[in-house]
Order: structure tokens, then sequence, then C-alpha cells
């Protein structure tokens, strides 16, 4: 009976044991299902990750761009442009006129960062003083692609500057002049906006190529408008008279202003005074039909479809080039009632 009794005992622990480690097989069980699980996690993890890196598509993409103004013919011509191609691709196009004010600009792409569009444009109005907002676009993760003027700003700031080679066009401008002035003379320059990128280069690269018996006897700002232009051009003609030979205007718009200039003081446009402009707007082509523009070097204002291209690349991650130049040619009066009807701008 006794050893009944311990035989009873043994069984019981045995059980005890038995049933002890089946339950404390449990816990493990969870545990290895929590390991998968948290292998999985990662996994989980790396869906969103996945998801966030599908590429957006053109309808998708919401742009605020902060364009400068309405000075000039070119402008318009380029702001029709980046309105109509953004509203054939589909694009929820958020757009600014900053009216030619920098502190206007600021406040747009400031607008746009607090929106959280997926990529800015913006033409900076003058080269300097976007770094910190440029900093701020940064840091919400939009990039931003600079489109016709270039701000000096280090390259990290931006995704790409689409434009025009400003000095490559002073320099066409300075051998267009020294043909048309072979035996030399004294002409007055319209300088754009101050401190803007196109006004700084085409200063700079007029004068790489402009022969030594050209003199430059006064250089003034006329903004890119017309109205500066005949206002500035006045005062060339009060100051020097029919001493002047030769007129370097930096967009076509001055040009404009400046050939009324000349005819209400009494000379010719075009034949007393040379005239070397920039841009090749209709205005231009039709003033070179008339006799009274020499030549114009293209500008090509029309940069919505190349920039709706980078901007969608800019969002999907891809690295750009630090520049896309864009395509431009030197027109003349010869051929150019010929072309006028083919021009877009
Ligand atoms: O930045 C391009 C220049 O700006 C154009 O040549 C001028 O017409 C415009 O206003």
């Amino acid at each position: 009976m006794k050893k009944l009794s311990l035989l009873m005992i043994a069984l019981l622990l045995l059980f005890a044991i038995v049933g002890c480690s089946s339950g404390a097989a449990e816990p493990a069980a969870p545990a290895e299902e929590a390991a998968p699980a948290e292998e999985a996690a990662p996994a989980e993890e790396a869906a969103p990750a996945e998801e966030a890196a599908a590429p957006k598509k053109m309808e998708d993409l919401v742009v605020g761009y902060a364009q400068i103004g309405a000075e000039s013919e070119w402008r318009t011509a380029n702001t029709a442009s980046i309105q109509s191609t953004g509203e054939a691709l589909g694009v929820d196009l958020r757009f600014s006129d900053a009216q030619q004010k920098q502190e206007n600009q600021l406040s747009a792409i400031r607008s746009y960062i607090a929106e959280g569009v997926d990529v800015i444009g913006f033409s900076p109005v003058v080269e300097t003083g976007w770094e910190t907002v440029l900093q701020e676009a940064k840091d919400a993760g939009i990039p931003v692609i600079m489109v016709d003027r270039r701000a000096d700003v280090p390259r990290d700031l931006y995704a790409t500057y689409l434009g025009s080679d400003f000095v490559v066009e002073g320099e066409k401008a300075g051998n267009e002049m020294n043909n048309l002035l072979p035996e030399g003379g004294k002409i007055v320059e319209l300088v754009g906006t101050v401190g803007s990128a196109p006004a700084n280069d085409r200063y700079s690269g007029f004068r790489n190529t402009l022969n030594d018996n050209i003199e430059i006897i006064d250089s003034q700002s006329g903004d890119f408008t017309r109205a500066k232009g005949k206002e500035v051009m006045e005062a060339f003609l009060k100051k020097y008279g029919d001493e002047i030979t030769g007129l370097y205007a930096h967009n076509d718009d001055m040009a404009i202003g400046a050939i009324q200039a000349i005819e209400e003081y009494g000379l010719k446009p075009g034949e007393d005074i040379k005239i070397v402009s920039i841009d090749a707007v209709r205005g231009a082509f039709e003033a070179m039909i008339a006799g009274k523009l020499n030549v114009t070097v293209e500008c090509n204002p029309l940069l919505g479809p190349q920039f709706y291209d980078l901007a969608l690349r800019a969002v999907n991650g891809e690295e750009l080039p630090e520049w896309v130049p864009s395509e431009e040619s030197v027109y003349y009066p010869d051929n150019a009632a010929e072309l006028l009807p083919e021009r877009q701008y």
C-alpha cells in the first residue's frame, strides 16, 4: 500500500512536471511567433516606404511657381508657356506674379512651402538674397527649380537651373555690333534690371567680344521695360545727341521704347543709330521688318514643357544636372517677314 502511494505521488509529480514544462512552452510559442512577427515588422515598415517611393505622375504634381512679373513681351510669353503647359498636363499649378519685387517672390515661395507643394519653380528677379528661403524649402523636402534666371546660391539648394546662357547672348550681341559698326563708333547701352542675372551676364558678355574701336559712352538701366527704355534713351539723346551711332539694349522691349525716343528726337533708328537687342519677340520682328532694328539675339521663353519634365523628375528623386540650357538663335531683318508668322512669342 505504501508502495502504491509512493507510486501515485511519483506519478502525480511527473504529471506536475510535464504540466509545468508544457505550461512553460506556451509563452515560448508566442515568443517564437513574435520572432517572425518582429522580422515581419521591418517588412511592414518597408511597405509604406515602398509606397512613398512609388513614382508620381504628372497629373499628381502640385507645383508652386513664383514668377517675376509681366515686365516684357518675353515674360508674358514665358508665363503663358508655364500656365498653358501646366494646364495641358493636368498639373495643379499655384502661380504668383511678384510684380518685379523680390519680397513678393520670397513670400510666395514661403506660402508654397507652407502649403506643402511637391515642387517649386521660380525665376529669381535678382541674383542675391535667396539662401534662407531656399534652405527653408530644402528643410521641408521640396525641390526647387530655377527657371530662366539663376540665383547665386550653393548647388545643394536647388535641383536644377533651366535657362539661357546670358553671357553667350551678350557675346553674340557684341559680335553683331562689331559687324554693324566695322569702322567703330560710340554706343549707349540699356541695361536690364539691376542685379539680375541677365543684366549682369549680358553686360559682361557684350564686353567680351566688342571691338576696341567701339566705345560705350553711357550705360544705364531701363529695367527691361518699354517705358523705362524710352525714358533712358531720351536722356541719352539729350546728353549726346547724334554723337550716338549704336544702341545695345539688353532686351527687345527697351529697344522698342528707345526706337520711339530716337524717332521723336528726329533720327532714324536702324540707320543713324544701329540697334542690337535680345529676346527675339514678335515686336522685334516687326521692328526689323520696318527697318528700325538691326539684330535680335534670341532668348527662348517657351520653357513650360522642359520645366514640368524636370519638375516631375526632381519630385521622383532623380539627380538633375546643374544646368539645362535652352537652345537659341540670332535673327536679322532679311528674313524677318518670312519668319514672323511662325514666331510663337
Ligand atoms: O530673364 C530674361 C529676361 O527677362 C528677358 O530677356 C527680358 O525681356 C525679361 O524681362
